[in-house]
């Protein structure tokens, strides 16, 4: 009798607000793709991306800029769903090794999970939860890298997940660390933070044309003594504070400056800048005679980066070709991926 109850719950159906799931945890079918993969399949001919997992973008791009031959050593330094890592063992065909890395605590013990189901074990592949501005110490142990690829960013599990605080479309702790065993949540950064302070990281990481507005109405808020702990409640004192802007346009407007404040946040919270550099200062090092390495960025302040770096050591002599000018996916891609949107590839060969 305990039994059939408890399978009739197990079999009893998801039931959603509306026609549709919508909030992460009801998307259990997409959670599933091996489970339900026409489920899975109809969310991305829509142009979406299934909960929980991430479309790597530029693949067919990357894959024949690097030219991986079996024997090869390289390094996918953004781990993410390993979607670019499975591509590049299969040109291995299982003689070499792979490195991965990525910062992510709740994520990569999952991917390591679906490759190992993949056939792809640590005899080929070594996954390492680090910082990849170790590139250093990565190839200590592997010796000259032949690729490296780095898709900087967030993956989409992480934005999808609620409880990660990516996003404001829907409520949830205001954290925004990839690593959120480690440093402080974006929440804790704005409880000490000054108003000048605020509006120079929101108009360095992102270019914010109502910075002067934005951070007077978060500091003025946190010195009432009103924490704001969630993605919501931030996204509530954005919008209160450009309600001067015409109505005509506001909520373009108001979504628009809330993507760019939790970007600006997620730079600074994770110093996105300060390892980029470390680790583009420290590439050409690790890389073999003719590496390749492949960088997709997806905003302007990464892409300057990218493009300052492999200039400067083209001229030093320690590239001998650079990308001339940042490959941007296909249209095709653009328009069935939105997060492809903004995404640039620039690459470079060791001299
Ligand atoms: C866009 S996703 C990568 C997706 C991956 N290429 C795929 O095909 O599934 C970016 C990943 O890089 C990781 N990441 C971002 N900055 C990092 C850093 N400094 N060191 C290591 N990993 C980082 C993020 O945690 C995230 O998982």
């Amino acid at each position: 009798m305990e039994n059939d109850n408890q399978e009739q719950t197990h079999q009893r159906r998801v039931r959603y607000e509306g026609t549709h799931p919508k909030s992460f945890k009801e998307k259990y079918k997409e959670l599933q793709p091996e489970k339900y993969a026409d489920a899975v399949a109809k969310v991305i001919q829509k142009g979406n991306t299934p909960a929980g997992t991430h479309r790597s973008i530029c693949v067919k791009e990357i894959i024949e800029f690097l030219q991986i031959t079996p024997g090869q050593t390289g390094l996918d330094a953004t781990l993410g769903y390993g979607g670019h890592t499975l591509e590049m063992l299969k040109c291995l065909s299982s003689d070499g090794h792979m490195y991965a890395t990525d910062v992510d605590s709740i994520e990569l013990p999952r991917t390591r999970e679906r490759l190992k189901h993949l056939g792809y074990g640590p005899e080929i592949l070594t996954i390492k939860q680090m910082n990849f501005s170790d590139i250093d110490q990565i190839a200590l142990e592997s010796g000259p890298l032949n690729f490296v690829l780095a898709d900087l960013g967030v993956s989409s599990m992480q934005i999808d997940n609620p409880e990660r605080g990516f996003s404001f479309k829907s409520e949830g702790p205001l954290d925004l660390r990839l690593n959120p065993t480690k440093g402080e949540s974006a929440a804790d950064r704005l409880k000490t933070i000054s108003q000048v302070e605020l509006e120079g990281m929101l108009l360095e990481n992102s270019d914010e044309p109502y910075c002067v507005e934005i951070s007077r109405a978060i500091v003025s808020t946190i010195k009432k003594g009103k924490h704001i702990e969630t993605t919501t409640g931030l996204q509530q004192i954005i919008s209160d504070s450009l309600q001067f802007i015409p109505e005509k346009t506001r909520d373009d407007e108001i979504k628009k400056s809330c993507q760019r404040c939790f970007q600006a946040l997620r730079i600074d919270v994770n110093n996105e800048f300060e390892v980029l550099n470390e680790f583009l200062e420290k590439l050409p090092a690790t890389l073999a005679e003719g590496g390749r390495v492949a960088i997709l960025s997806f905003h302007s302040g990464e892409d300057r980066l990218v493009k300052k770096s492999f200039k400067r050591f083209l001229r030093e002599g320690l590239y001998k070709e650079i990308a001339p000018e940042a490959i941007r996916p296909s249209s095709e891609e653009r328009n069935t991926n939105g997060r492809a949107r903004s995404a640039k590839l620039r690459w470079a060969i060791k001299a």
